[in-house]
């Protein structure tokens, strides 16, 4: 039986993804509910903090520092990159003061998203796919009919690949959001 794309990749993706809505939904919730807003203000610097430590393995891969096993640093990255990314949910709750932050904010998301892309669908929907081709061949179906049969899962990978790509760009406008931010927060510090 075919397993679809959907079912076997996409579901676990969106149920990831749905977590850390419904945390930052229910955390920001909680945080207005027991008077804990200054909580989540703060919650902005352990959050940068996190996302900043993820970094270590981007440096690692691109051989900045030489220590340490990539396999485990990736883990690492996207567990503090999905740690950080929820405290500074929560730290940007719902006030609406300024727009600057708002944009770190969405350019953090699609950071976000387009990591979640890479890291849980892309590699292994890659493969559902070849596997696909594969069984369909054996099956003796010419190359025209086993290109049709997978073309909506081909053309699905496809589209990830793309997702894939934003991943650093966008880390780089949100970088310079997020840093614009955090200065004009700190040169302000106190004054208002
Ligand atoms: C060292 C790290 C950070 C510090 C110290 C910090 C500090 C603050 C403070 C004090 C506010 C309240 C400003 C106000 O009431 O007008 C604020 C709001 C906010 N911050 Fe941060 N922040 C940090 C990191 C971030 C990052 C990385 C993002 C997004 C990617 C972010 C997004 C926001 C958002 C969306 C708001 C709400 C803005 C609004 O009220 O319209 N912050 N932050």
């Amino acid at each position: 039986m075919k397993i679809s794309l959907w079912r076997k990749h996409v579901l676990p993706f969106a149920l990831l993804l749905g977590l850390l809505v419904a945390i930052t939904l229910a955390g920001d919730y909680a945080l207005h509910r027991f008077n804990l807003v200054w909580v989540g203000r703060y919650l902005g610097i352990p959050g940068t903090l996190l996302i900043i430590g993820s970094l270590v393995y981007s440096m690692r891969k691109r051989k900045y520092i030489t220590a340490g096993d990539p396999k485990s640093l990736l883990q690492f990255h996207e567990f503090t990159a999905w740690l950080g990314s929820l405290m500074v949910l929560l730290h940007a709750g719902v006030h609406f003061n300024a727009l600057l932050p708002w944009l770190a904010t969405a350019a953090m998301a699609v950071n976000v998203v387009s990591g979640m892309v890479g890291k849980l669908l892309l590699d292994r929907s890659r493969r559902h796919v070849q596997g696909q081709r594969e069984q369909f061949q054996l099956r003796g179906l010419s190359k025209p009919e086993v290109e049709q049969a997978v073309f909506w899962d081909a053309v699905t990978v496809e589209a990830m690949t793309q997702w894939r790509k934003v991943h650093i760009p966008i880390f780089i406008v949100f970088a310079l959001l997020a840093l614009g931010h955090i200065l004009s927060i700190f040169l302000f510090w106190g004054w208002r």
